[in-house]
């Protein structure tokens, strides 16, 4: 089965068919840039772009860097404030003229490695980690989600965790690789010692260069793997919370 998802990033806004049955896309992806300010009307724009240009008539997925509670965008941590507390659903269904599902980024991105990748047929506890221009969070219990964990913000020392430990953090303040897995130490720490999981999984662009970086990590009781998914999981993520539409 394809259902169309979206992804909408801090740089880009990504949609593709995807294929439900493999967890794949069913088409090259087509990626515009995300306008900044990232105001809702101008992201409602190139969303609609994006649909558009597949000629896609049918559920469509969309992810958000924020707090999603039905449909409603609460937070807007990276994005423009003009997000928070829209009803975001009906105004991308109303400019799509389609059923839309609406999903946190990092949720997305998880229950496509939950499904299909890295943490396929995982039980117990297993968060996913998405770093990127923030720090998202999906938390598994079973493979059910807890939706909106918002663990990039947890405090740590003394800050956001997220700008202590971003991948955003790293480029914007030129870390070498073992100083960022230590600032990474430090956070994955942190949500040991409050969640015990059994697996972390790494995700987001930087989950490319996995090799640089999770072997400097220190030893944890979690195992800490990439991502598999990597750039396709928000696209195939959000297609999945689609699918459930009907
Ligand atoms: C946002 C989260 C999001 C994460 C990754 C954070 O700043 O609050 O909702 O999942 O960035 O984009």
């Amino acid at each position: 089965m394809n259902v169309f998802g979206v992804d909408i990033g801090g740089s880009g806004i990504k949609g593709a068919p995807a294929d439900l049955d493999r967890g794949q896309l069913a088409q090259e992806r087509l990626k515009v840039l995300t306008p900044h300010p990232a105001e809702p009307k101008t992201v409602v724009e190139a969303v609609r772009k994006v649909v558009t240009h597949f000629d896609w008539k049918g559920p469509v997925g969309l992810t958000f860097p924020g707090v999603i509670v039905d449909g409603h965008t609460l937070t807007a941590a990276n994005v423009d404030k003009g997000w928070v507390g829209l009803d975001a659903r009906a105004l991308f269904s109303d400019a799509l003229g389609l059923p839309v599902a609406l999903i946190n980024d990092a949720d997305a991105a998880g229950l496509a490695e939950m499904a299909y990748g890295a943490g396929k047929d995982r039980k117990g506890v297993v968060l996913m980690h998405t770093l990127g221009t923030g720090i998202g969070s999906a938390l598994f219990s079973d493979g059910v989600l807890v939706p909106n964990t918002e663990l990039g913000h947890l405090e740590l020392n003394g800050k956001d965790a997220e700008k202590h430990a971003s991948a955003a953090a790293r480029e914007e303040h030129d870390w070498s690789w073992q100083h960022w897995a230590e600032r990474l130490d430090d956070y994955f720490a942190l949500v040991e010692q409050l969640f015990s999981p059994q697996l972390i999984i790494v995700g987001g662009g930087v989950s490319r260069k996995a090799d640089k970086f999770l072997p400097l990590l220190k030893p944890r009781r979690a195992e800490i793997v990439p991502a598999q998914l990597q750039n396709d999981a928000g696209i195939v993520g959000a297609a999945m919370a689609a699918a459930k539409l009907g």
